[in-house]
């Protein structure tokens, strides 16, 4: 089969498409027959070689992919042939054919196109396990979202409202916050114009920025208040004022979905499940697909992450 190879840390143009050996189906995996695979600013670190794939996954990208299943492993009775799903992956989506342990396999809601389903496993899986497993947030309370453009701030945005919370978003243009707006976010800071810690007041925040905006989301914390830090994209480091966590009884969590055993994913899919399908199925939580790229192309795909002008999820499909 064939898919794309990393040839060596760099640009888009090392992505490139090769035959590669046919993955083999372990006792436990589905094999899917790839529809569609998501792109994630995961992919793009790891075509950098800043971010290598968790030991023992397979090395090509590709975090998650929609499909059909064309084999199951040994002991699997929650999947067969034929059957429309997605699926989170360690890696190798951007590929024909992947193998997955069963799971991390969810049924394709109903509602969205095959297609679109690879636009949901990891906004999913990570909104749902960040802002409502950990970060306990409830109906009436308030969620900062930062980054509310990119593919997490879309569905946590979505998702939060339509689950009954009051949702403030940072985006970093007047465009990308009339798109957000149209979400169902209730208030848009300009995060190029405007200090988002001096305005937000928020039961929980989920932040993508680390370091940068350690100091101002714990200012922004309200008494009680969760912070939720699932991407570092500001820095690893930096000092944090404990005296203000403790008056305000606020807590502050760290977590990385990707290298998770697969047990623990398969907890958050059961939920996702569980919890999230229906919403899409009714249509109060949608995939934002931002453009379609053939597969074989991942190379322009991620000519159009590194841009930075999307908005939501942008696809590779076959
Ligand atoms: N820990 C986990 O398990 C996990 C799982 C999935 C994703 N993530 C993380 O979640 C983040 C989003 O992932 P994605 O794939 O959805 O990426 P993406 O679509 O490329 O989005 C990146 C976002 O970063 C925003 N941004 C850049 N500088 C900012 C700033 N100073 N303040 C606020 N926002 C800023 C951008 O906003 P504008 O476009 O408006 O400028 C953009 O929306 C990444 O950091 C990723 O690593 C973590």
């Amino acid at each position: 089969m064939r898919a794309i190879e990393i040839a060596e840390p760099g640009g888009p143009e090392v992505l490139e498409w090769r035959e590669v050996p046919e993955p083999r189906v372990e006792r436990g995996e589905v094999l899917i027959d790839v529809a569609a695979a998501g792109v994630n600013r995961a992919d793009v670190l790891q075509r950098q070689g800043f971010y290598d794939p968790p030991p023992g996954s397979i090395p090509y990208p590709g975090l998650e992919v929609s499909g059909v299943v064309a084999e199951v492993g040994a002991d699997v009775e929650q999947f067969k042939a034929g059957d429309e799903v997605c699926a989170l992956l360690a890696g190798g989506g951007y590929a024909e054919r992947v193998a997955v342990p069963w799971q991390q396999v969810m049924p394709k809601p109903g509602g969205v196109s095959l297609r679109e389903a690879a636009a949901l496993p990891e906004v999913a899986c990570t909104v749902w396990s960040n802002v409502f497993m950990i970060g306990r947030l409830r109906r009436g309370e308030t969620l900062l979202v930062h980054g509310g453009a990119s593919g997490i701030g879309t569905f946590a945005v979505q998702l939060a409202k339509t689950l009954g919370s009051n949702v403030i978003t940072t985006v970093g243009s007047a465009a990308k916050g009339e798109r957000v707006k149209e979400l169902g976010a209730d208030e848009i800071i300009n995060y190029r114009e405007e200090d988002f810690a001096e305005k937000v007041r928020a039961d929980v925040i989920l932040d993508i920025m680390g370091a940068k905006y350690l100091a101002g989301n714990v200012k922004a914390l309200r008494t009680g208040g969760r912070l939720v830090i699932i991407g570092l994209q500001g820095g690893r480091k930096a000092e944090i004022d404990l005296g203000a966590l403790l008056v305000k009884r606020a807590t502050v969590h760290a977590t990385a979905l990707r290298s998770r055993p697969v047990d623990d994913k398969g907890v958050i899919v059961r939920s996702v499940v569980d919890n999230v399908w229906p919403l899409v199925e009714a249509g109060a939580v949608r995939p934002v697909v931002y453009a379609e790229v053939p597969l074989s192309d991942a190379a322009e795909a991620h000519r159009m992450m590194d841009s930075g002008e999307h908005v939501g999820k942008i696809l590779l499909v076959r």
